[in-house]
Parts: structure tokens; C-alpha cells; sequence
């Protein structure tokens, strides 16, 4: 089966559509707003001129940071596969500063569909998609490495398992609670009860998927935990 053609990569879709509208506030419940923190570190990597990729983009919250650094030098694509997300990224765009603006496009296609463009990327971005990926990872970490050009990075953020048990004890007791809670009032029905634990507990540990990134050719690949373990940033570099 062509990798594009993955009926759970529909329903994923279908089911950020439905979380689209009140996505960006639910973020900022569920991580009593750190999440901007953590998007922070993976955007230290932006700098003036680079091409950007921000592969699975949503609301645009790394796109837009990214043309923000890039000064209106440079080039950001956010790529998602939801139609829902790109529309409220594309609303966020247009109060952007002009110049920051020109800078950013959003697309609509599948992670499975890399390379996007012939040129490569300097930076190949990805904040809280991981997960969703689990079906066709190799294909599309293979994309991701045809899309970088030597001597380019990635930086991908996710939520993981933390490997301490209490933590991951009290991390899934305040998810299936408290962000349980804030997901019910905000999405009602829409919301997919257990799936942000379930897709954690699921995907490739911390060793394993950094394995996974230098098997698929990356070097210098590092892995930065964040609160307690609950969020890793990986990077690494095409060589
Ligand atoms: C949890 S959201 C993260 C959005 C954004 N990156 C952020 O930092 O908030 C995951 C996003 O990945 C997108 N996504 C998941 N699987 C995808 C795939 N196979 N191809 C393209 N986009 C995908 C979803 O539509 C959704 O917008």
C-alpha cells in the first residue's frame, strides 16, 4: 500500500479537523502554557536566511515563530495534512507582521509525501507529531532526510513516556484528569479520550527512535528532556 494511502492516517486527520478551532487554546490549558517554552528551544535552531520546514505545522505555532526569527529573510513551509489547521494557521498568518508574513506558505499534504520541493531544507521542524506517525515512520523519516541538505538539522518535540514510574504515574493521572477535563469542555464528543497517553505509551522509547533517526542516516543525534522527561526534543544533523 502507498504510505499516503493509510486509513488511520485518515481518521487522525478527520480528528484534528474536529479539534482545530479550540486547538490552540486547549495547548495552552494542558501545559499551563509552557508549550510555547519548549517550542522555544526547538526554534533556537532558526536562523536568518535558512529554509524552514515545519512538518506537521497545525495552528502554525512553529511556522510562524520561525518567520519571526528569519526577519523576512528566508523561507518557512508549514505542511499539514488537516484543512481545518491550516485554515486558522493561514488566519494567524495574516496578522503577522508583512514582512514575516511573506515569508511563510502552508501546504496542504500528507508527512508521507516528502520531499515537498526539489530545493532542501536547511531545518526540518516538528512539534508534537511524532506520535501520530507510528504507521509509516520509516517512509517518512526517510522523507524528512532526503528533504535536509548536508549540514542541515532537524529538531522534532513530542511528549514521551517519562522513564521515571512516578513521574509517568502521576503524568498519566494529570492527562486522563485535568486534560481530560479541559478536553471535554472545549471539544465535547470530539474528544479522543486517552488518545495523548495511549500514542506516548505506544511510539518508539527515547533510545529507540534516536536509534531510529542515526539508522536513517542523521548524526550527532541528541535527545533533550524537558519536565521531568514528559517532553523531548530530538536533534540531529545531516552530514
Ligand atoms: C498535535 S498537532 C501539533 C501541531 C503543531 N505542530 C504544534 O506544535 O502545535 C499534530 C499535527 O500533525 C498533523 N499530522 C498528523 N499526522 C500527519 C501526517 N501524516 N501528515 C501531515 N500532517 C499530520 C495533524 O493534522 C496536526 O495538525
Amino acid at each position: 500500500m502507498n504510505p499516503a494511502d493509510n486509513p488511520e492516517s485518515r481518521l487522525i486527520e478527520q480528528m484534528f479537523d474536529r479539534l482545530a478551532r479550540r486547538y490552540d487554546l486547549f495547548n495552552r490549558l494542558s501545559s499551563l502554557g509552557l508549550d510555547n517554552l519548549w517550542r522555544k528551544e526547538a526554534l533556537k535552531g532558526v536562523s536568518e536566511g535558512m529554509r524552514v520546514l515545519d512538518l506537521g505545522c497545525g495552528t502554525g505555532d512553529l511556522s510562524i515563530g520561525s518567520a519571526r526569527k528569519l526577519k523576512g529573510r528566508g523561507q518557512v513551509t508549514g505542511l499539514d495534512f488537516s484543512q481545518a489547521m491550516l485554515e486558522i494557521a493561514r488566519r494567524r498568518l495574516r496578522k503577522l507582521d508583512p514582512q514575516s508574513a511573506a515569508a511563510v506558505r502552508f501546504v496542504r499534504r500528507k508527512a508521507e509525501e516528502l520531499p515537498l520541493d526539489e530545493a532542501p531544507y536547511d531545518l526540518v521542524l516538528s512539534g508534537f507529531v511524532l506520535r501520530n506517525l507510528t504507521e509509516h515512520l520509516d517512509a517518512i523519516l526517510s522523507g524528512v532526510y532526503r528533504s535536509v541538505k548536508k549540514g542541515g538539522r532537524i529538531g522534532f518535540l513530542d511528549f514521551t513516556e517519562p522513564p521515571s514510574r512516578w513521574v509517568r504515574g502521576l503524568w498519566r493521572f494529570y492527562m486522563n484528569s485535568c486534560v481530560a477535563f479541559y478536553g471535554k469542555i472545549l471539544f465535547g464528543k470530539d474528544y479522543p479520550d486517552f488518545y495523548m497517553t495511549k500514542s506516548a505509551e505506544r511510539f518508539l522509547k527515547v533510545d529507540e527512535f534516536s536509534k531510529k533517526l542515526e539508522e536513517k542516516g542523521f548524526s550527532k543525534v541528541s535527545a533533550r528532556r524537558f519536565m521531568f522527561g514528559v517532553i523531548v526534543l530530538y536533534e540531529a544533523e545531516k552530514l
